[in-house]
């Protein structure tokens, strides 16, 4: 499989930066990645055969940043789909452990450039210990793509942005087709679910074009919350991902301190921080944990944090509790990751924007990180 990539892609296209143009192509890049391995209802992999997937018991996925938070989502929904073990791991920290990898398992490694030093170190180990890898990557013919033993390639063409957003959001995507096609092989989805998934799965792009359209309103909240110094972000399950992957990018671009919690640890410490004033943005699509994280936000309003909601149509009594709400299309819990971080990238994006920041190329940081 060749891309192209011309130089005419590599421009802004009328876009001030490479970040909001590249938010912009997310609808189509998250369709290519998604065709490239359906075909009439099924999920085509050449990477790993149905009999290799029934045999994997054990998955471990490694990445570095926001590729990890991918990771963490992916988690997720391979945990809901399959009977797989799955644990996620930071490269950097894979690498020098002395862990104990099982066997008949899978080590996925999740990257763009596929040239990240740690995740390409944790890779070759993976290979040194006899264990079978596959890589999600977006450069063709990089490194990690090279070595792994399978490459699941996104199709999110050359990302220039420091920040990733839409290599990001084919990362998820790839990861979803994943999970699904592993329970297809091991008999672990019904006809019916697995169709259902499809169709929803094909929905994404079209939703994500929906959040695109009301980009000013997320513009005109981030000029209220420009001058923060401080925010936190807390959600359960996907939407703890999604809010680690928004915290990821406020402070990467932004330059203001964000933390992300899991919401039912904010008793457990972080509660302490919150005073009159410090904004809270809460993640909340996950149905099932929607009143556990809506009591964590009455918490954190109680006392005095300014609350961003992001939320799914429907849930109105959401401005019940939060200042701010952003609604994002219904889609099923297990893809509402890959609509939640469109509003996200927007609000660092425009809050970037609105303190002048050198948006896509923000201090301290490089494209790829090919140093430990
Ligand atoms: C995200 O916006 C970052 N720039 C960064 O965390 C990035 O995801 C990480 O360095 C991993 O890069 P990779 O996907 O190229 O391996």
């Amino acid at each position: 499989k060749t891309i192209d990539w011309d130089a005419e892609a590599a421009e802004k296209s009328g876009y001030e930066h490479f970040m909001l143009k590249e938010i912009h192509e997310q609808p189509k890049v998250v369709r290519d990645t998604i065709n490239s391995v359906l075909k009439d209802g099924n999920i085509n992999f050449e990477s790993l055969t149905d009999e290799e997937m029934q045999n994997i018991q054990q998955v471990y996925i490694i990445a570095c940043g926001s590729a990890y938070h991918v990771g963490m989502a992916a988690q997720y929904v391979l945990e809901k789909l399959t009977s797989l073990s799955v644990r996620v791991e930071l490269a950097s920290e894979f690498r020098y452990r002395e862990m104990q990898l099982a066997k008949n398992s899978l080590a996925i490694i999740i990257s763009q450039s596929g040239e990240t030093a740690d995740s390409l170190a944790a890779l070759r180990l993976c290979k040194e210990k006899g264990v079978k890898t596959l890589g999600i990557v977006n450069v063709v013919g990089s490194s990690i793509a090279r070595e792994a033993d399978n490459v699941f390639y996104t199709l999110a063409g050359p990302e220039i942005s420091v920040a990733t957003t839409k290599a990001y959001s084919c990362q998820l995507v790839a990861a979803y087709l994943l999970a699904m096609q592993f329970a297809k092989a091991r008999g672990e989805i019904t006809e019916e679910r697995f169709a259902e998934l499809i169709a929803e799965i094909n929905t994404i792009p079209e939703k994500i074009e929906k959040i695109l359209e009301d980009k000013e309103r997320l513009q005109w909240f981030a000029s209220k919350v420009v001058n923060i110094k401080d925010a936190f972000f807390i959600g359960r399950g996907i939407d703890y991902a999604i809010g680690m992957e928004g915290s990821l990018k406020l402070k990467e671009i932004s330059y203001v301190h964000s933390e992300a919690y899991a919401a039912g640890e904010l008793k457990h410490g972080p509660i302490s921080l919150i005073e009159d004033g410090t904004v809270v943005f809460s993640v909340v699509t996950q149905s099932a944990l929607y009143e556990k994280t809506i009591s964590n936000m009455v918490e954190v309003k109680s006392r005095g944090a300014k609350l961003f909601g992001l939320t799914t149509y429907g849930n109105y009594n959401m401005e019940d509790v939060a200042d701010f709400t952003v609604y994002i299309p219904k889609i099923d819990n297990l893809f509402a990751g890959s609509l939640a971080v469109i509003p996200l990238q927007l609000l660092s994006y425009y809050v970037s924007v609105g303190k002048g920041f050198d948006v896509d190329k923000p201090r301290n940081l490089a494209k790829s990180v090919t140093v430990e």
